[in-house]
Parts: C-alpha cells; structure tokens; sequence
C-alpha cells in the first residue's frame, strides 16, 4: 500500500480525506500539531476505518523536526498539505502571523519533498484566490484577482512556490481550489471542530440552532442577488475529500500533463445564505434565530465553481445535495452536544 503524508491530519478536511484515502487502500500518517485541531479526529476515524491512524504532533514550521518524520518515513509517496491558519479575519488582526505559519510549513514541507523524493503533492488551496470575480461560474482559467485578506494571499503566494518548485524538481503536483466545505461525514463520528465563535455560516447555523450561540446574523440582505443575501457554492466536505484520493491517482496513474494541476472543487450550484438557512430549517425542523445584519468587510457577493475540469479530469462526482450537507452538519452538531467530554470542553471552543 503507498504510504502518503497528510499534514493537519487531525482538521476538518484533513480528517475526511484521510478516511477516504484508506478506504481506498491507502496507508496514511499525519503531521499535525494540534494548535487548531485535537486528536479526537483520529478516534472517529478509526471507528469508521478500523484504522489507528498515526499522528506525528509536529509543528512544521520547525524543519528538523518535520525532517525527522520523514526520516523515519522514507517511503512516503505522495504528500497533501492541508495544515494551514484559515480564518480571514484572524489574518487581518494578524498578518504575520498568517503569512509565517502558512508560507512557513509549506516551504518546509515542500523542501523535505524535494530531499526525500516524494514525486506527488496535493497543495490545499481556495476559491479566495478568484477574489471577487467578474463573471461566474468561475473555471480554473478565471483571472487571480489581489487577495481579499492575508489569507487569501498565503493561498495565492503558496499556489505560486508549489508551482515554481514543481517545475524544478520531480515533484508533481496538484493545486485544488474549494469553494464552501460544509457538512459531516454520514457515519456522524467525524466533523468540523470550530475552535471559538464560529466565522463560517454553517457552524454558525447548527451553533444557533442548538443553543451555544442565542442569535446568528446574516451579514446582509442588500446584494444584488435574487433574494439578497450573499451566493456561495456549498459542498460536502466527504465530497471534497473524495477528490484528494482521484487527484492522488490521478498523478500516481501518470495522467497529468502538466507538473501542476489546477481543480475546483464546487457542485457548480450556487446557493443564497437565506437559501442555506431555508434547506437547514427544513431539514432539522427547527426555526432558526437569525437577524439581517449589515454587510461583512471583505465579503465578495456571489462565487461558485464551474467543476467541469475535475470532473473530466479526475473522474469526479460530487453526491451530496444542499439538504444532506445540512442533515450531517445538523447531526454532528447534535452529536457534539452529547459527548462534549469526548470532543472537549465545549466552552474551550467557544473561547
Ligand atoms: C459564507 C457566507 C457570509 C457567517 C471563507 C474563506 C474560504 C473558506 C471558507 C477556508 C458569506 C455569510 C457567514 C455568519 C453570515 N475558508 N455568513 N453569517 O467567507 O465564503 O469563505 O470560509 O477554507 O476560503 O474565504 O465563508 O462561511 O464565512 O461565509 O451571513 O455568521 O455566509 O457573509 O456571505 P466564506 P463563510
């Protein structure tokens, strides 16, 4: 079985694709040094995979430690780098900070790639790179606009050093593009884990919904949409997964043409804020406490994918529709609720 390295192993998106990578037949380790993350992941993951997953708490902005992981772990195929800082206004309050971390681990882990001969890597990037676009659906081709935030810009700038080191060593590559991860694995032993008050719409509803928050806002109902709120293009995150597991193929199998790939990783559907609010009212049969609020700095109003690339290219079908991402997200929600000892003090969270 291959051996691949996924950093930030113990993440939202990292958790779910390392379910799938082994489901696929994959062996996997982790890199993660739980700064925004907490092992909890790797138990869900071993009840839905029967799989000890083994986690290497590094942080990989300290190159000898990392190096020493890969040492031990000299025959590591393929690498996917999600561990990143993600969250925009953090990295407004905080550039520095951003651009070390995130430019930081990933020179490292592409400089250890490089002098280990790992001959495939998958770079965890985002639809912030489109900025606000002129026209939509977007396609792989649509022009990079200047990035909203800072991090927007570490994924714009490490888009670019993951190109230009492609394109002077062994290393192939593939830069995929996510527009809204949401959603719950459908075993509901594995989901996202927002650290603090959430900034992203989907915690926030379930949050809300439950009772951790008294009142959401939507962050506007003046854009010129069809019912004013903001256009997003939501997609599970099992379906985001499953498209790390076809693109490592994709480059194993020797299908790339091109050292660097690039795929957006959207259901092509774009989706209202009020619309997303409607689909989890329906579905959770709760009545959602929400107020209109003014707009959010730095919002764009509407983005979704054209996924046509990746579905030609990789063979990939995205399954989830708008009411699964919201049933899951519901139920892990839920789930939470009743085992905060396991996941941890919720209230932690909440700080
Ligand atoms: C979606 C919409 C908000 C919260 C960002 C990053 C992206 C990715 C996902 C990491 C917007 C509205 C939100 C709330 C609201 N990050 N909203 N009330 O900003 O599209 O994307 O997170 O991978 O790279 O840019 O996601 O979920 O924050 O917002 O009305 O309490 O929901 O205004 O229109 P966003 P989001």
């Amino acid at each position: 079985m291959a051996k691949i390295l996924v950093t930030g192993g113990c993440g939202y998106i990292g958790s779910h694709t390392i379910v799938d990578l082994i489901q696929n037949g994959f062996e996997v380790i982790s890199v993660d040094n739980n700064s925004r993350s907490t092992s909890a992941l790797l138990t869900g993951i071993k009840l839905i995979t029967g799989e000890e997953v083994k986690n290497y708490k590094v942080d990989l902005c300290n190159f000898d430690d990392l190096f020493a992981v890969f040492h031990e772990n000299p025959e590591i195929k393929g690498i996917i780098h999600f561990a990143a800082y993600k969250a925009v206004g953090e990295s407004v309050e905080f550039p520095m900070m951003y651009y070390d971390n995130n430019l930081g681990s990933l020179m490292n882990v592409l400089k250890c790639a490089s002098e280990f001969k790992v001959p495939h890597f998958i770079f965890s990037s985002s639809c912030t790179v489109y900025g606000s676009p002129d026209h939509v659906p977007v396609t792989e081709t649509s022009p990079v606009k200047p990035a909203e935030s800072p991090y927007g810009a570490t994924k714009q700038m490490g888009e670019q050093i993951v190109r230009d080191i492609s394109n002077v060593s062994e290393i192939n590559s593939v830069l995929l593009r996510y527009f809204n991860p949401v959603g719950a694995h459908p075993s509901i032993k594995i989901g996202e884990l927002p650290l603090g008050r959430p900034q992203n719409l989907v915690p926030a509803i379930t949050q809300t919904a439950i009772g951790k928050l008294d009142q959401m806002t939507v962050f506007g109902d003046d854009y010129d949409t069809r019912d004013g709120s903001c256009i997003r293009d939501f997609i599970h995150v099992s379906d985001i997964a499953s498209a790390h597991t076809l693109a490592l193929k994709y480059l194993m199998e020797g299908k790339n043409s091109e050292k660097v790939s690039v795929f957006n990783l959207g259901t092509g559907n774009g989706v209202t804020v009020l619309e997303a609010i409607k689909a989890f009212e329906k579905v959770s049969g709760k009545k959602l406490n929400y107020k209109i609020g003014p707009r959010r700095p730095g919002d764009i109003m509407a983005v979704y994918a054209n996924n046509q690339h990746a579905k030609t290219e990789l063979g990939w079908n995205p399954i989830y529709n708008l009411d699964q991402m919201m049933d899951t997200a519901w139920k892990w929600e839920l789930k939470l609720a009743e085992d905060a000892s396991f996941f941890g003090d919720t209230n932690f969270m909440m700080n």
